[in-house]
């Protein structure tokens, strides 16, 4: 999609499905979760790029334990051969085994991509390992997986905004969207 005018932009916005402020009141109980699950053990907090940036930023912020950072991206294909295939195309350099790691993502779907960084990151031997995620759409998975935490569920509706994106836009829309 080449977006040519602002009004087109916008106007492909459908709805607010959640606003910023309830987003800001789950990520503070998303926080405490942690908080309470490693109780002032330190963590590595893992993002999942590029959609993880924005809910990153903010969970990070309300926890409140010892916390590292650390990026992971995956490539997964649609519509071609490899269809349904993952791909790593960034790993996180640490090496893990001392750590307890929390992913954090934007959203599981099909939940091949989780799926795939779990199974990878598992044979690493973090001490512990959990995954929290700011979206979850249980209608669409195609294999089985289930986070330890999900601040939303959400029906089949393809969603933009805080991190989330339609052809790389509307990453930065303060709240998330129908589109
Ligand atoms: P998976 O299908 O669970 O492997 O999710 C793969 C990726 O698809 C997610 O990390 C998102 O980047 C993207 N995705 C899935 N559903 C949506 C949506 O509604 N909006 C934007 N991106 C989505
Ligand atoms: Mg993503």
């Amino acid at each position: 999609m080449k977006i040519t005018n602002k009004e087109e932009y916008i106007n492909s916005v459908k709805r607010v499905i959640i606003t910023s402020e309830e987003i800001q009141e789950k990520i503070s109980k998303a926080g405490e979760y942690v908080d309470s699950l490693y109780d002032g053990r330190p963590i590595l907090l893992v993002g999942i790029l590029n959609g993880c940036f924005v809910f990153l930023a903010d969970l990070a912020r309300a926890i409140t334990v010892p916390c590292e950072i650390a990026f992971m991206s995956a490539k997964s294909y649609n519509g071609t051969q490899s269809m349904g295939e993952v791909d790593i195309i960034l790993d996180i350099e640490k090496d893990i085994s001392e750590y307890n790691v929390v992913i954090a993502e934007d959203i599981i779907d099909t939940g091949r991509t989780l799926k795939k960084i779990t199974e990878i990151l598992k044979k690493r031997n973090p001490h512990s390992f959990t995954v929290v995620t700011l979206l979850d759409k249980p209608e669409r998975r195609v294999v089985e997986f289930t986070a330890d935490y999900s601040l939303f569920v959400i029906p089949d509706v393809f969603v933009v905004g805080y991190g989330l994106d339609y052809d790389d836009y509307y990453r930065n829309l303060p709240y998330i969207a129908e589109i």
